[in-house]
């Protein structure tokens, strides 16, 4: 058998088409979306990151405003930037690329961006909210998977869904989404005894561990639904996931490839949230008016 390959570059454009509708129709009531992206520092990847999210945004009609500051300033300027961000009415979802240089403590700067603005779906009150089944954002890489699945009609419920990998951004929230779908959930992290009996127990395999060939084709269950977060570049320049791929895709019902898979889908999502946070707020400024 050979995978169905799952083409992350389509699915993200038929999202973010969907997105700019939705744009365009907030603009006609005279709302304006706007993402706020802050980058501390020079890291080459964060540089595209943030230069990549800021393109899709402008792409779907959604204004960008990126904030570039030095590797060298301190958490206070950086918080005060946040606050003023909080306060600004054209700006509806705040985003702080990670990761922070390491004389800034990362948990008290999300803490700081406004629950509602929380378009990473990383503040602790948005954490909660997707811990306890009322979710407000979703973080974008699980979301993304999540809608991967969804086009994909992949049964979720009753499935065995193993997560390799146990991250606040993806392997934790990727875990409480698969089980808010009905998926019997197992989340392996590094210290996991045997790997490979775990991941051949999947019916749907998600690995977010950031090392390239983690999982090799013994490892996935037949037909199983492999979905790859990983993205590492090797020294010889190319870019893989944390799958072995080329064995993967012999034994795997369907697999996401890298590029093109998971990676195009969390911009899609973190266009999804931001147009959400300027509904809700157009929302609530109406209710005001009444
Ligand atoms: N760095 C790597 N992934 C992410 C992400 O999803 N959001 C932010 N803010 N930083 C990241």
């Amino acid at each position: 058998m050979t995978a169905r390959i799952i083409d992350g570059k389509a699915l993200s454009a038929a999202v973010r088409a969907e997105v700019a509708e939705r744009v365009e129709a907030l603009r006609a009531q005279n709302v304006q979306p706007g993402l706020a992206v802050v980058l501390v520092g020079e890291d080459p990847a964060s540089q595209v990151y943030v230069r990549n999210k800021a393109a899709a945004c402008e792409k779907a009609g959604i204004h960008s405003r990126v904030i570039r500051m030095g590797q060298d300033s301190t958490e206070a300027e950086l918080l005060d930037i946040i606050q003023q961000l909080n306060e600004d009415p054209d700006i509806h979802g705040i985003l702080v690329q990670l990761p922070l240089p390491g004389h800034m403590n990362t948990a008290k700067v999300i803490e700081t961006i406004s629950a509602e603005k929380d378009v990473d779906g990383f503040h602790v009150n948005n954490a909660g909210l997707l811990m306890t089944g009322k979710p407000l954002f979703r973080p974008c890489t699980p979301y993304g998977v999540m809608r991967m699945l969804e086009s994909e009609n992949v049964n979720i419920r009753g499935a065995e869904a193993v997560v390799v990998g146990a991250s606040n951004i993806v392997g934790k929230p990727m875990a409480l989404l698969l089980l808010a779908a009905g998926a019997t959930v197992t989340i392996c992290n590094s210290k996991t005894r045997d790997l490979g009996a775990q991941t051949r127990r999947a019916d749907i395999l998600v690995v977010a561990t950031g090392r390239p060939g983690m999982v090799s084709g013994d490892m996935v269950k037949p037909g199983a639904v492999v979905i790859d977060v990983g993205i590492n570049r090797l020294e010889d320049g190319r870019l893989v996931g944390d799958v072995e791929f080329e064995e993967a895709r012999k034994v795997a019902g369907a697999i996401t490839p890298v590029p093109g898979g998971v990676g195009p889908m969390t911009i899609a999502m973190l266009l999804v949230n931001t147009l959400e946070a300027a509904e809700r707020s157009a929302a609530r400024l109406h209710q005001a008016a009444l």
